[in-house]
Parts: C-alpha cells; structure tokens; sequence
C-alpha cells in the first residue's frame, strides 16, 4: 500500500531550517503532512512557517485547550510513516530510554509505523560514548538511521554532524514506508490443532505444533497489518501486536473464524482441523471395561470451504494442504473445490517439511500454475505467502 500520512517529529537544532524544505517537498509530492515540534524547535523556526508549509496545524503542546485531549495517540495511529529531524541528542535519548515528558516524546513512545532518526548536532555531542550508545540501541530498537554528514557546523567547526540534504531524507522516508506493505490491511489467520473431546479427559487431536501459522501472523504483524489469530491449543508464546482467539475444537474455530471474516482482507487457513469428532462427548470420564470400544465419529465443518463459499471481492483466501500422496493433484482439488485464491501445499515426507520443524518446503498454487519453493523458514515462507496475496489482491 502506498503511505499516505506522513508524521515529522523536529526537535531543538540549528538544522530545524533544513527541515522547511523537507516539509514542503513531502506536500509537493501530495503526501499528508503532520509536524510535531519541541519547544525548543519552536525557538529556531516558528510553528507558522510549518503549518504553512503543511497545510495542517502544528502540535507543540501536550494539553492545548479545546484540542484532541489525547492527540499523542492520535497522531501515532494517523501516521504511516514517522521521521524525526533532526534528532538531537537530548531527544535520542529520551526515545532510547521510554520518556515521555512532553508531545514528540509521548507520541514517539506510541507509534507503531517505520520510524526514521536523523541525528544533527555538534560533532563532540555526536561522538559523545553516550550519543553512540543511543543511536546504536535506537538501531536495534527498530529505528531506521540516517547518520549525518561531514562538514561546516553551525559552531563554526568542520566535523560531522550536519543533517543531510533533503534527497537523502525523502529516500529514507520511501525505504521506511515500504517495511510496511500491509499497512491498513486486516489479515486473519488460523493456526495449530483442534481437540475433539471423547469425555472430560479425552480427546481427539493431532501433531499440528502451529509453528507456521503463528510466524505467519509474526511476519504479517511486521509487515504492518493488523492480525487476528484464530489459535487451536499450542505450545507457543503469543505474539506482541497480534491478538490471540484462543479456541480447542474444530466448532469453536469455526465460529471464531466466522465472527471475524468480514473484518479480514487477507484469509489464511493454516489450521490443522479435525475432520471428524466423536458422536457424543462423554458427560463423564468413560470407564475401562472389558472387550473392545467402539466410537462414531461425525463430520466436522469444513472451515475454509464455508468461507470459500461466502468470499467477497477484494478478500482473498488462502488455504493448506498437507499430503502423503500425490500431492499436486489432491492439492490443486482442494484449491477449487474450497474456492481458495493460493494454497500452500506441502509434502510430509520432504525433508525440512511438516508439523514440528521450523523449516517448511511447499508448492504455491494459484489458479493459473504452480510454484515449487525451496526450503524456507516458516516466518519467510509467510513473508511470501503474503506477499503472493498482495499480487493477488492487486490483480482483483
Ligand atoms: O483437511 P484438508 O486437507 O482438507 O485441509 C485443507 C485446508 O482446509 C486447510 O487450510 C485447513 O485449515 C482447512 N480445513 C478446514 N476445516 C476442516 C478441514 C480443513 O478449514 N474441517
């Protein structure tokens, strides 16, 4: 998706003067512009010029009267895309460290959206082991950094410590924005087993770990999405960002999965559900006794082909396949016949393949052919099953 809202944080350097051009460059290019400024950005450069340049009013105050009683938040949602410029050391630390002390402070704690860091300041400050730190846990921290450049300060030394040329940071802000393709997007995935209880004790499952859908829902939660994640009983812990539906049987997923099917765009069935269930769930623990036991199982819901049959435009649907035999034409059956736009097929024999591993080997199906992958961890083979879905939805 192409990003939209374009959130600039500026904090209190002599380079604040650089950061006019960026602004009006990124409304040139139509782009929704939002400034946040310090109050000591304010002293170098005066709001007005930047609503002008933005066309939009410029926050400086946490608690302006009248206003958004909450505009922290609401800023850090608008946002596609965040840049801080320029970054000075005061500020760095204060978004290394979780402070929240004032507007570009709080909102920069919220934000969920690429995020770019452009220190600027006096080469001492820049080199200070403190300065070094900050940027280099800034750097793991997710942040995106653009290091500044060598050449006359405005303390009348050279070093580095300029903020570069507006080309560079509008190239930054294109690269950050396209870490988040999913962005606005919903996706909802299933994941891991279902349990069919035979009594209070008992039940009927299978070796499905859930391992690949939940990296699944990691790789579409750092694509940007919004991910719901329908879950059978797992070992695994739940991912930060993504909100977890636990169920245990295959009635209980569908139900789920049906509550939240309008919401989604991006349908991805990677559940191993039970086919069938016992006729009855004992009230009590059934008791040994002699001779053999018999129990009826019933059908189970097929899951993906009820949400086959009620796909609206614009949503597509993807399911999986887990064979034994002949894997292509089983698979490709199951691709029509469940009106699925891709299904991930894979073989449990292969090598690197299959329910425990953290590795997977699988053919992409779509309706118009094939396509074999090689071994690919489980988040990468998400990562292109998304991306697969991004195409398909394009061509919808
Ligand atoms: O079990 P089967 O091989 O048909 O599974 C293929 C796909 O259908 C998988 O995506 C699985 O999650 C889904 N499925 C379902 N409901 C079932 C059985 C399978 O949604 N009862």
């Amino acid at each position: 998706m192409e990003y939209q809202n374009v959130l600039v944080g500026i904090s209190g350097g002599i380079a604040v003067y650089k950061v006019c051009d960026l602004v009006s460059q990124l409304s040139k290019r139509n782009k929704n512009v939002k400034v946040i400024m310090t109050e000591h950005a304010a002293k170098f450069v005066g709001p007005v010029t930047f609503e002008a340049l933005s066309h939009n009013p410029v926050a400086v105050q946490m608690f302006d009267e009248g206003t958004d009683p909450i505009p922290h938040i609401t800023l850090a949602q608008w946002a596609d895309v965040f840049i801080l410029a320029p970054a000075t050391a005061n500020v760095i630390a204060k978004a290394v460290h979780g402070m929240a002390d004032d507007l570009l402070s709080s909102t920069m704690l919220a934000l969920t959206c690429p995020k770019i860091m452009c220190p600027a300041m006096n080469t001492h400050m820049l080199e200070n082991p403190a300065t070094v730190r900050n940027i280099a846990q800034a750097e793991k921290d997710g942040w995106n950094i653009v290091m500044p450049e060598y050449g006359h300060l405005a303390c009348m030394e050279s070093g580095k410590g300029r903020l570069p040329k507006t080309d560079v940071l509008l190239d930054a802000i294109e690269q950050a924005a396209a870490e988040h393709p999913l962005k606005g997007l919903h996706v909802l995935i299933s994941a891991g087993p279902t349990q069919e209880a035979l009594d209070p004790v008992r039940f009927l499952s299978n070796h499905s770990s859930g391992k690949q859908g939940y990296a699944i829902a990691k790789a579409a939660a750092r694509m940007g999405a919004e991910v719901r994640l329908v879950s059978g009983p797992v070992a695994l812990d739940r991912i930060d960002g993504v909100q977890t539906i636990p169920v245990k049987s295959a009635r209980d997923m569908q139900q789920a999965v049906e509550e939240n099917f309008d919401w989604a765009d991006f349908i991805i069935m990677a559940a191993a559900v039970a086919d069938y269930r016992p006729k009855q769930t004992a009230e009590q623990k059934i008791k040994k006794h002699e001779g053999s036991m018999m129990v009826e199982f019933v059908k189970n819901p097929d899951i993906l082909a009820g949400l086959g049959a009620k796909k609206k435009n614009g949503q597509v649907l993807c399911g999986f396949a887990m064979e034994t035999e002949n894997l292509e034409k089983n698979a490709r059956a199951k691709l029509e016949s469940k009106n699925c736009d891709l299904l991930i097929a894979n073989n449990l024999t292969t090598p690197g393949a299959g329910f425990q591993t953290d590795t997977n080997v699988v053919t992409m199906m779509k309706l118009d052919g094939n396509e074999q992958l090689p071994l690919l961890s489980k988040e990468e083979l998400g990562c292109r099953i998304l991306k697969e879905m991004m195409e398909i939805r394009k061509g919808k």
